[in-house]
C-alpha cells in the first residue's frame, strides 16, 4: 500500500488486510509493554489544517507504538497562517525527512494533491479532508463493528449480514462517506437517517436506502446505530428549526435507545454533542462503542501505518 486516500477506492482484500493487521495489532497492546520496533527510524509527520483531538492523538499514538519518530505540526501558529502554501508545507516537511504524512485539511481532495502532485516521496494517509472522506474514522468503525459480532473469531471475516444505519448531518460527514463506502465494500447494508436537508445531493448514486423517520428505522432493528455530530461549524444556513427540534426528532434519547434490539451496539465518532444527537444515557450505555472506537483506532492507524512503512515490499505491490 502506497497511500490511503479514500475508502471508494478501497478494495475488500486491502481493507481486510488492514482490518486483520490491526487485529494482531491489538493482540500486541494487551501486553504490558505496547511499544513494538517494527518503525524504527521512520517518521510520520501529522500534518493538521483543522482541529482536531483524538485523531491526532490517535495517529501519534499509533506512530509511537510502532518506534517511528512523530513530528507535530499544525496549521495554527505556524507559516500557513502568513499564507505558506500546501506545496511549500510538504516540500519543507519531506526535506526533513518525512516517510509518512498524516494530513488532516478543510479542503476536500487536498491529500490526493499532496499524494499525486509530485512534490513528496512520503506515503499519504487522508486524516480527514473536508466533507470529503475519512478512511482511518471508517476502517476503526468496521473492526469495532466486526470485533463486537466475531470476537477474537473475526479475522478474514467481512461484515456481509450486518445492518447498520447512519443517523444525522450526512451532508457536512467526511465520517458518513467513507463508512457508506466501506461498509458496502465489506457486504454490509447502509441506511441513512438524516432530515432532508441534510441529505446530499448526489445520495442517488450511493449504494444505501435513505429513511427520514428515525423510529422506523430503529424499527427495524439495525445491528449498528452511528450517531453523526451536527457540524454547526460547517453549517452557513439553517439546516434545521431549532436544537431542541432536532433532538427530538433525529437525536438517540433513552426512549429511542431502548427500543433497540438486545444486541445492537451505539457507535459515535466523537465529538459528541451530549443531548443533541446523542443523550446522555445512550453515549453512557453498555451499548456505547464510543470509547472502543477509540482504543481500536489506535490499533487501526498502527496497522496503516505499518502496511504503509514496514518495508519497501509492501510499496511495490500496492
Ligand atoms: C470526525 C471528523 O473530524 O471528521 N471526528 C473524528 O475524526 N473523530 C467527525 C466530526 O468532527 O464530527
Amino acid at each position: 500500500m502506497r497511500n490511503l486516500l479514500d475508502t471508494q477506492t478501497l478494495s475488500r482484500d486491502d481493507a481486510l488486510r488492514i482490518l486483520d493487521v490491526a487485529e494482531d495489532m491489538a493482540d500486541t497492546q494487551q501486553r504490558e509493554v505496547k511499544k513494538l520496533p517494527t518503525l524504527r527510524g521512520k517518521t510520520v509527520v501529522n500534518l493538521f489544517f483543522e482541529d482536531s483531538t483524538r485523531t491526532r492523538i490517535s495517529f501519534e499514538a499509533a506512530a509511537k507504538r510502532l518506534s517511528a519518530d512523530v513530528i507535530n505540526f499544525s496549521a495554527k501558529g505556524s507559516s500557513v497562517s502568513k499564507g505558506e502554501s500546501l506545496q511549500d508545507t510538504a516540500q519543507t516537511l519531506q526535506a526533513m525527512g518525512a516517510d509518512a504524512v498524516v494530513i488532516r485539511h478543510g479542503a476536500s481532495g487536498a491529500p490526493r494533491t499532496l499524494a499525486t502532485s509530485g512534490w513528496i516521496t512520503a506515503g499519504v494517509v487522508n486524516a480527514g479532508d473536508g466533507t470529503h472522506e475519512h478512511p482511518t474514522q471508517a476502517l476503526l468503525d468496521a473492526f469495532t463493528i466486526r470485533k463486537r459480532r466475531h470476537g477474537a473469531d473475526s479475522r478474514g471475516r467481512d461484515l456481509s449480514g450486518m445492518r447498520v444505519t447512519i443517523v444525522g448531518d450526512v451532508l457536512h460527514s467526511r465520517v458518513a462517506r467513507s463508512n457508506v463506502w466501506l461498509l458496502h465494500t465489506l457486504g454490509a447494508e447502509v441506511t441513512l437517517v438524516a432530515p432532508p436537508t441534510l441529505v446530499p445531493h448526489d445520495v442517488t448514486a450511493w449504494p444505501v436506502e435513505i429513511v427520514y423517520d428515525l423510529d422506523d428505522a430503529i424499527a427495524a432493528a439495525p445491528d449498528a446505530l452511528m450517531m453523526l455530530r451536527i457540524q454547526l461549524e460547517r453549517m452557513n444556513a439553517a439546516y434545521f428549526p431549532t436544537e431542541r427540534e432536532y433532538s427530538r426528532t433525529w437525536g438517540l434519547d433513552a426512549g429511542r435507545l431502548h427500543a433497540l434490539p438486545p444486541g445492537s451496539i451505539v457507535m459515535h465518532p466523537g465529538p459528541m454533542n451530549r443531548g443533541l444527537e446523542i443523550s446522555a444515557e445512550a453515549a453512557d450505555s453498555a451499548r456505547s462503542t464510543v470509547l472502543d472506537q477509540v482504543t481500536n483506532g489506535v490499533s487501526v492507524r498502527m496497522a496503516v501505518l505499518y502496511l504503509l512503512l514496514a518495508g519497501e515490499q509492501n510499496r511495490e505491490d500496492a
